[in-house]
């Protein structure tokens, strides 16, 4: 990042930060049986700090590495996206925390119909994902693209993942089947000594990148797995560094109080196991956080859904995530849950500042359906939408928070990824579980092994 870049001006970053009011999910706004009462909180005390001192244990112990990502050196990231930058198309092939950090990342900071630019506006190449194993998308994606403008970065983290190598051996076979030399094309973000694609890699002398072995899948988005993709189509990489960075500072006291990520972890984990809210929404007001809510569901799903605490005691934890878009699920989902069952807790995430303002105009002044929308901003439509479905939620006693965040930028993704992350992996503390593995995934890529005749897996099905 250049010493000139807003970054390093305190006052910028002030004004960048995102804020979060939570006092929706308390039980003086949606009464004692639904929302929280601040002696709730209290009494949740120990069991912070037992979460907060076996986070720092890991830490120490090197374990959590998604913390010190901020830091990274980025120099093998802007090279290899020097070299893809040279491709008219960019094709990622990864499923789950491979795939949806970058695609949410893109989402969130490109241009909404980024491959559609002409090349010179575009900033970097088109962007497509290889991620579910659906012959009819592969082979359209395929049939559509010009192999020797293509450069393929297969994403896996373990290196054996079924669907992602299935994908990659797909791609690969196109490559040749035009003459190309696959080594040409094809990039490794994986782990940097384990796994199958490692080997391979090695080699045949692909350009590779690493994924820090102490970096789960879902928590990898500010590894390579999300910044090379991001690189590569012009996003300022240091930029979403320090977002990250700036809200891991602010996430770092031991308290309830201090530590905005622990205390929606709190939220959260009080409003599911002791308000019945079993459910929880994540609803940003933009289409360019879609992706985030698609990104978060995997994180909060994976990490707290586990059948056996730390103790080995059966729990059967989590959360249920949904997600949801507004306005468009006002005309959907929202009735369900304003009305329906008071079983969700719902968090918005809504923005100050619109990229592009645009204002309806006045048109058809004497049309009481249609004049009084002439001259607000298209933002502020949606932004009172937002405050419209709060203020119902909240009448109806039914518990929400909202983040507020002043402009779509890379500083403000980074925070949001941070947040979640801590707040995830300190929730997973509360439910006294491991939220960084996923040993229900793991039993279903050892069963679809079995099933598609890997040796050393036989056998499996019907065990
Ligand atoms: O969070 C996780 O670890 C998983 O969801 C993985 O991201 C997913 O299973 C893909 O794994 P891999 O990156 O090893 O191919």
């Amino acid at each position: 990042m250049s010493p000139s870049h807003p970054c390093h001006d305190p006052s910028w970053v002030r004004a960048q930060r995102i804020r979060i009011d939570s006092t929706r999910m308390m039980a003086d706004r949606v009464g004692a049986t639904h929302g929280i009462r601040p002696a709730e909180l209290a009494a949740l005390a120990g069991r912070a700090k037992a979460a907060h001192d076996a986070l720092a244990r890991r830490r120490a112990a090197g374990e959590l590495g998604f913390y010190d990502l901020p830091g990274q050196d980025t120099a093998p990231i802007d090279a290899a996206a020097a070299w893809a930058r040279g491709f008219e198309n960019f094709v990622v092939v990864g499923i789950g925390g491979s795939s949806l950090g970058p695609k949410a990342t893109h989402q969130a900071l490109r241009h909404p119909f980024h491959n559609l630019l002409p090349p010179h506006e575009r900033g970097g190449p088109r962007l497509f994902f290889m991620e579910n194993v659906d012959p009819a998308t592969i082979a359209a994606l395929l049939a559509m693209l010009d192999p020797q403008q293509t450069c393929v970065n297969v994403v896996t983290k373990s290196g054996g993942t079924a669907e992602t190598l299935a994908n990659y051996m797909v791609a690969r076979a196109w490559l040749e089947r035009a003459g190309l030399d696959p080594a040409r094309h094809l990039i490794a973000t994986t782990d940097p000594d384990k796994g199958d694609l490692r080997k391979i890699a090695r080699a045949e002398g692909w350009r590779t990148l690493p994924v820090p072995p102490n970096v789960g899948g879902r928590f990898s988005q500010l590894t390579a797995v999300g910044l090379l993709p991001a690189a590569v189509c012009g996003i300022d990489v240091a930029e979403l560094l320090a977002g990250a960075a700036d809200m891991a500072a602010r996430c770092a006291a031991p308290d309830l109080d201090d530590n905005p990520a622990y205390r929606l972890a709190a939220l959260h984990y009080l409003a599911a196991t002791a308000k019945g809210k079993p459910i929880t929404v994540l609803m940003p007001y933009a289409d360019g956080l879609k992706g985030l809510a698609d990104w978060f569901v995997q994180l909060w799903a994976e990490s707290l859904g586990k059948e056996h605490g730390l103790d080995g005691a059966t729990v059967h934890t989590g959360q249920t995530p949904l997600p949801a878009v507004g306005a468009i699920d006002q005309h959907s989902q929202v009735q369900l849950f304003v009305a329906g069952p008071n079983d969700k807790m719902t968090a918005f995430v809504r923005l100050e500042r619109f990229a592009d303002g645009v204002t309806i105009p006045p048109l058809h002044k004497d049309s009481p359906a249609l004049g009084y929308l002439g001259g607000a901003t298209l933002g502020a439509l949606l932004n009172a939408e937002q405050a419209a479905t709060e203020m119902v939620l909240t009448d109806g006693g039914r518990p929400s928070y909202r983040i507020d965040v002043p402009e779509l930028n890379p500083f403000a993704f980074g925070q949001l990824l941070m947040l979640f992350e801590i707040m995830t992996a300190f929730a997973g503390g509360l439910y006294g579980i491991d939220p960084f593995d996923q040993p229900g995934v793991e039993r279903g890529k050892v069963l679809t092994y079995g099933a598609m005749g890997r040796e050393g897996y036989e056998n499996l099905l019907g065990s």
